[in-house]
């Protein structure tokens, strides 16, 4: 038997529900705080990617899914938006139309990771980038969306945390002391640490190793090499959260997985999903739209995995998903087998009638007694059933049942529509 890919997933209509309440939840606050959305291919070159990201991260170094096609292109299936979403704005010179470009987008991503409990080969993201403007109150607005949804998910055990990583001059004298710190400690520092000493320094900080952890604690701290001016502008993000009460903590050693960050960083981890926390992540990219051919244009944004919201969303029981039912189900009475290619074709056109009229309904395709009629209708949660067939049938009437009510009536089956409307 051919099953999915490792680490890719079906999801199933029984969990359509819960990802319709969060595509609906993404999408109302988006559009309450005027992003608009964006859809991009699903590939692109795969040099958007190495330049974008960044060659020493570990998604551009070990996870994405690249490959040549027919025409020898170096293609990539795409393990993140950010890239994307700029050269889409570059290419269509989106910050000719307005100066400031508020974007968002809800899509599938590709990372070869060891998959794991909310860890996907193929996972979704939604997400928001703002560029075009400099400012850290969209810094804040960026988190203050992110939070907002989550919340309206029902999630309680989430904790911000933010930081900034200054602009790249800071961050290049930042890593020269950090470097000229850990040199002396290196045959200390475990094997994969020692490797990024070279190649992506910061990262030491993700390290999980008790060891590496140890050394860390007395490391100096990229906040302190902040100049005044980003500490200020720090602080202005600080304090907009504080004044629409969104609590949250500083991580002076969150370093996040991308290159292209500049200034505020942050991810929302929750409690309740275990090792791959992180909800969301998010930052400012002043350089990105430079660094991919543009002219210089300051950017900011997060993206979400739907995947690991699902989990916590589990985990909290915070979803109220609801009821997923039709309308009427359609129910023969009669299964004489004289009457029954007759009765059925009755039921077919009416069925149809009702469909067009938005009126949702189903009904046995074969030739199912009563009871296992009625068995269907209750699993499928109809609010209403019609019984069609009966003695009244010669009268053009039918028995329609209000399951929640119990209660039951003749009706005239051309005035059915109507009735069923006015009910609804
Ligand atoms: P990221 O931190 O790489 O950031 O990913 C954002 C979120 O995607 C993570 O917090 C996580 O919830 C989810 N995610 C990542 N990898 C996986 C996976 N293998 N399986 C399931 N979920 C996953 C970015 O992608 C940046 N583009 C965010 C951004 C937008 N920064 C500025 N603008």
């Amino acid at each position: 038997m051919i099953k999915a890919v490792t680490g890719t997933k079906d999801i199933l209509p029984d969990e359509i529900p819960a990802w319709k309440v969060v595509e609906e939840t993404i999408e109302r606050v988006f559009r309450n705080f005027n992003y608009k959305e964006i859809r991009t291919p699903v590939f692109e070159e795969t040099s958007l990617f190495a330049r974008g990201i960044g060659e020493e991260t570990d998604i551009v170094g070990k996870e994405m899914y690249s490959f040549t096609d027919r025409s020898e292109n170096n293609i990539t299936l795409k393990p993140e938006m950010t890239a994307s979403v700029v050269r889409a704005f570059i290419e269509h010179s989106l910050g000719k139309q307005q100066s400031l470009s508020k974007l968002y987008y809800v899509s599938p991503m590709f990372r070869q990771e060891r998959p794991q409990a909310g860890r996907l080969r193929q996972f979704h993201q939604f997400g928001a980038e703002a560029i075009g403007k400099y400012t850290p109150l969209l810094d804040a607005e960026m988190i203050e969306m992110a939070y907002m949804i989550l919340k309206k998910l029902g999630l309680n055990n989430i904790i911000v945390k933010i930081n900034s990583l200054g602009t790249p001059d800071v961050r290049d004298k930042y890593k020269f002391h950090l470097k000229k710190y850990l040199q002396d400690k290196k045959e200390l520092l475990s094997e994969d640490s020692k490797r990024r000493l070279d190649s992506n320094i910061l990262r030491i900080f993700d390290s999980k190793i008790e060891i590496d952890q140890q050394i860390l604690k007395d490391a100096p701290l990229l906040l302190d090499f902040l100049p005044e001016e980003s500490k200020k502008d720090f602080e202005i993000v600080k304090s907009h959260l504080t004044r629409v009460k969104i609590p949250f903590e500083v991580d002076p050693t969150l370093v996040r997985g991308l290159d292209y960050y500049t200034l505020t960083t942050f991810e929302i981890v929750s409690e309740s999903v275990g090792s791959q926390s992180a909800l969301c992540g998010g930052g400012r990219y002043d350089y990105l739209v430079q660094q991919l051919g543009g002219k210089f244009t300051p950017g900011v944004g997060f993206a979400a995995g739907i995947e690991r919201i699902l989990l916590a969303c589990e985990n909290e029981k915070s979803l109220n998903l609801p009821a997923d039912s039709i309308d009427i189900y359609l129910i023969r009475v009669n299964n004489d087998l004289n009457r029954i290619d007759e009765l059925k074709l009755i039921v077919a056109d009416l069925a149809s009638r009702l469909r067009s009229n938005d009126i949702s309904c189903d009904y046995d395709y074969s030739d199912r007694s009563l009871k296992a009629q009625m068995r269907e209708a209750n699993r499928l949660k109809a609010k209403y059933v019609l019984f069609i067939g009966g003695d009244e049938y010669k009268d053009g009437k039918a028995n329609l049942k209000n399951m929640e009510s119990g209660e039951q009536k003749v009706i005239q089956l051309n005035e059915l529509n109507e009735s069923l409307i006015s009910q609804k």
